[in-house]
Parts: C-alpha cells; sequence; structure tokens
C-alpha cells in the first residue's frame, strides 16, 4: 500500500532534517583534518556555517516529531511508548550537547560535547527507525 501525501510530507520532512542534523554533524566531523590543514580558523568558520543548517534542521524535527506523535498514536502503547520517551530524552542530549560543543573553548570540551552530540543525534536515528517499523 502506498504511502498517504500526508504521511509523505511529514516522513519526508523528518527524515529529511535528520540526514542533516545527523549526517551532517558526522560528515563534518569526518572533515574536521582536512579543515584543520587548511588553516587554524577554517574548522570553527565551517562549523559556523553548518549551525546555520543544523539548528533549523532540529527544529524541522521537533516539530515533525510532534506531527509523527499525532499521526501514529494508535501504536502509542507499551514497548513503542517506552522508546519514544528514551528516544525524547536522547534528543534532548543531543540538543543540550550540541549546544555546549559550539561554545567550548577548550580542546577537551570541543571532542567530548562533539561526540557526546554525534552519538546521541545516531542513536535518535536509530530509535526513530524503531518507533517507525
Ligand atoms: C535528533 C532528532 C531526531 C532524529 C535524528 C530523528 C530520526 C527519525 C527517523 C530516521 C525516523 C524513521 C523515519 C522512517 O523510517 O519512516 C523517525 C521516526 C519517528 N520520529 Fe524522529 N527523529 C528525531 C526527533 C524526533 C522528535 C523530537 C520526536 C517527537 C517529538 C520524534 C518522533 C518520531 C516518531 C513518532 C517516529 C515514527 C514515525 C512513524 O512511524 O510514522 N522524532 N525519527
Amino acid at each position: 500500500m502506498l504511502a498517504s501525501a500526508s504521511d509523505i510530507v511529514r516522513l519526508s520532512l523528518h527524515v529529511v532534517a535528520a540526514t542533516i542534523w545527523v549526517g551532517g554533524q558526522l560528515t563534518l566531523a569526518a572533515l574536521v583534518p582536512a579543515l584543520r590543514a587548511a588553516g587554524a580558523d577554517v574548522p570553527r568558520a565551517a562549523a559556523r556555517a553548518f549551525n546555520r543548517i543544523a539548528w533549523p534542521a532540529f527544529a524541522v524535527l521537533l516539530v515533525t516529531g510532534g506531527w509523527n506523535i499525532a499521526a501514529t498514536r494508535d501504536d502509542d502503547h507499551g514497548a513503542w511508548h517506552v522508546t519514544l520517551i528514551v528516544k525524547m530524552v536522547v534528543v534532548v542530549l543531543s540538543g543540550v550537547t550540541a549546544f555546549l560543543h559550539a561554545r567550548a573553548r577548550t580542546r577537551a570540551g570541543l571532542a567530548v560535547f562533539g561526540a557526546l552530540t554525534g552519538v546521541t543525534a545516531l542513536a535518535a536515528l536509530v530509535l526513530g527507525i524503531a518507533l517507525a517499523g
């Protein structure tokens, strides 16, 4: 059975925003050595440019996440409900650690919060796939 038009819009927006938030973080992390080689200030400039699309994408995830819950309310029981709550905690952690990463001024702060935001973003993606199953 084909998805309805509104499901296509809802899930496309959610998944495109997830590719930016999650995929963008992982790609930027992989590019850091090359960016550093291009100049000491280049990684920070690239991170600032990424933040201009990452935070709007995060906002889209929150809005379409709420839409997802409204659209899939029938599934809202048992393991699905627990998974959703765990996902929400992980999403908040991903946002908070991304914010702290952007404000970090020490190498240790950048590394710890960068790793935490990447891992929690990836966990939110995996939990989302579990919810959609
Ligand atoms: C870092 C933030 C987030 C990421 C990376 C993310 C990622 C995903 C992914 C990849 C899916 C699977 C889509 C599919 O395969 O069809 C999904 C589904 C879902 N997400 Fe998220 N999501 C995020 C935030 C949120 C938030 C904030 C909420 C709730 C407020 C939410 C609620 C849901 C629900 C209920 C589904 C199941 C949708 C369905 O079955 O139609 N997500 N998410």
